[in-house]
Formats: C-alpha cells, structure tokens, sequence
C-alpha cells in the first residue's frame, strides 16, 4: 500500500518545498496531511493543481501516517516526532532536535546511504550549510581523504524561515524608499547588510550555533570523528540560496583538475566554473536547482605541499539543503 504522508510545518518555508518535491518527483503516497499551527487551519495550500487544506497539528495528527516530514522546528520535533514514532511513523527531521544523537541516522543520501539501514523512527535531514558544503567533498574525500577543512558561508534568508525572507524584501523596499524599518524577525538591519550569523555564541569556544553544527555534523556524516574542520557562517542577503567558499587539505596532493574530474561526475553536483567570462556559481543560478553548484576550483596557495584545494559552492537552501534532501532519505526509505 501506498504511504499515507504527513507534512509538519507544511505553510513554512522548507514545508511548501516538501510538498513542491513530492508532487515534481511523485513520490507514492495514498494521501498527504499538511499539518501546521491553529494559526493557519483551514488555509489552503495546494499540491500539484489540486487544493490541500491545512489542519492543526495536534496528538492525533498522527493515527495512520506511515511517513511524516517535520519542518516546524526543534521544540515541535522534540514534543511530537517521538508521537509520530509512536504510532508507527518514519520521521524524517528537519530540525536539529535529534541530529547528533548517537542512534539517529544524519543522512546525505550522496554520501551515507548506508547509515539508513538502521535507526529508531527517526531520520535526522542535516543542516543546510553542512549539506550544501560537504556534499561535493565526499567523492574526492572518498579517493584522497580531506584531513582539514576550512568553511566560510554566505547564507540567505530562507534559512530562518519565511518570515525572515519577508523581513529582507520589506527591509530593502523600505531602505530603497528611504523609510524607517524596525526588523522581527533578525537581530540587524538586513537590507545592504551582512552579519555574523544570528544563531547565539558559546563564549568558551568563541564559535556560534550555526558553526558548530557544520562542523560536528560533517564529522558524523563523513563518518570522521577527527576531521579537523573550522568554520565561519555568515548571513547575507540573499533570498533562498547558500554560497560556500571551502578550503580543503587532503592527505596527498591533489590538483584542480583532478578535482575538476572527480566533480564532473559526482551526484547532486554541477559544476559552473568558467574563467573567461569570469562566471561562477551564484544564489541566482543554484535557485530552484537541485544540484549544488561548484566553481572557482583552485589550488591553495597558502599550502606549498599542493595537498589543498580552494572552491566555492552555491545550494539552494531550500531544496538541496532541506526539502530535497528530506524527500530523497524518504525515496530511500521506500
Ligand atoms: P504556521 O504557518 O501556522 O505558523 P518557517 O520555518 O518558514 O518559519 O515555518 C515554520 C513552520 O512551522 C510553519 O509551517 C508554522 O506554521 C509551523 N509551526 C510553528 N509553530 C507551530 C506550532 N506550535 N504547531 C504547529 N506548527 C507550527
């Protein structure tokens, strides 16, 4: 039988997407729950060409659903993914709720495909600043392993959800018109800004949320415990794509060119890398795509052992950096 699906935090920003990928890659579902706060019950969304109604996602929710997609965060998965569980669900989580627990699988499906043979209900889909950096490491990690790693990000809106993507098209109208805006959603202004990203600091470490999760989840989803990896993440703004600039040691040399063999066929990856007319990846071209665009391949020049690389990624957030990549745990779940 066909799995009854349901989607958490469906009129969200990585919700609507989840949606948008089951219908475009037809998932196989009997039917399909869209469940959100009392906020939006009985609004309409739509699948396909077909209207979808949103209900209030409540205990019962649940009673039936054989697959179950959370994207309403860490407080709604703690509370009701274990619920879904319950009731005999596959949760595949957005959140950062169950991420590093020990038993909970973190999945890629271009890299750890394995890791879901095994787990507790629960599937942790990763962050989207570590999806979208580590995705095109692992084929050349795989043939000469990266023993360092240094990410720097340039991330958009739609990482703090739909209201923070509003807060940046109506910060710039107003900054544009010259008018006063008080944002709600950021801690900055937005509008022809960037800032540190505004996930809090832990002051014995210096690096912030965000960081930290790039960095403790490229381990587990490499599946190395030791990979030395530091990381800057910044928010720009930039509506729905995340750009990465990644510098990399591996433990022999290695060149760009074989870097450039190594990505023309990887999955889940393009490369866009063209000199001459001095064209790389950009938010606007990784927009809607499902493939995480790579260029600026190049040789480190900080390194004189030739063993490090430099590039720079562009991902849809939304896509491959959430909602694609929840969809394509659950294909493999199927
Ligand atoms: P709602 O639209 O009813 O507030 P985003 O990441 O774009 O901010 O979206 C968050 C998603 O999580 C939305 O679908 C939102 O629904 C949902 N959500 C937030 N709080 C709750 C809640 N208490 N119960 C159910 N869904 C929630």
């Amino acid at each position: 039988a066909k799995p009854v699906i349901a989607v958490v935090g469906a009129t969200g920003a990585v919700g609507i997407e989840i949606l948008g990928c089951l219908e475009k890659r037809r998932f196989p579902h009997s039917s399909i729950r869209a469940l959100a706060s009392a906020r939006s019950a009985g609004k309409q969304l739509s699948f396909g060409d077909k209207p979808l109604a949103v209900t209030e996602l409540t205990e019962s929710s649940f009673d039936g659903v054989d697959l179950a997609f959370f994207s309403a965060g860490g407080s709604i998965s703690r509370k009701y993914a274990p619920i879904a569980v319950s009731r005999g669900a596959v949760v595949v989580d957005n959140s950062s709720a169950f991420r590093m627990q020990s038993d909970v699988p973190l999945v890629v499906p271009e890299i750890n495909p394995e890791m879901l043979a095994r787990h507790p209900g629960i599937i942790a889909n990763p962050n989207c600043a570590a999806i979208i950096s580590i995705t095109p490491l692992w084929p050349i990690h795989k043939l000469n392993p990266i023993r360092r790693l240094i990410v720097s990000t340039y991330q958009a809106a739609s990482g703090a959800g739909a209201a923070a993507m509003e807060e940046l098209r109506e910060s710039t109208r107003a900054a544009l018109e010259d008018k006063p805006y008080q944002q709600k959603v950021l801690p900055h202004p937005y509008a022809f800004n960037l800032f540190s990203h505004n996930t809090k600091v832990d002051p014995a470490t210096g690096y912030n949320e965000e960081e930290s999760k790039v960095i403790a989840e490229a381990r587990k989803i490499f599946g190395e415990p030791d990979l030395m990896v530091s990381a800057t993440c910044v928010r720009v703004p930039v509506l729905r794509a995340h750009c990465v600039s990644l510098t990399f040691e591996c433990e022999r040399p290695i060149t760009p060119d074989e870097v450039r063999t190594i990505l023309s066929t990887a999955p889940g990856v393009q490369i866009v890398d063209d000199i001459e007319r001095n064209y790389f990846p950009m938010p606007k071209d990784a927009t809607g795509a499902d493939d995480i665009l790579v260029g600026r391949i190049r040789k480190d020049l900080s390194d004189v052992t030739g063993k490090s690389i430099s590039l720079f990624c562009a991902g849809d957030q939304l896509l491959k950096g959430a909602a694609l990549n929840a969809v394509q745990i659950a294909e493999l779940l199927l």
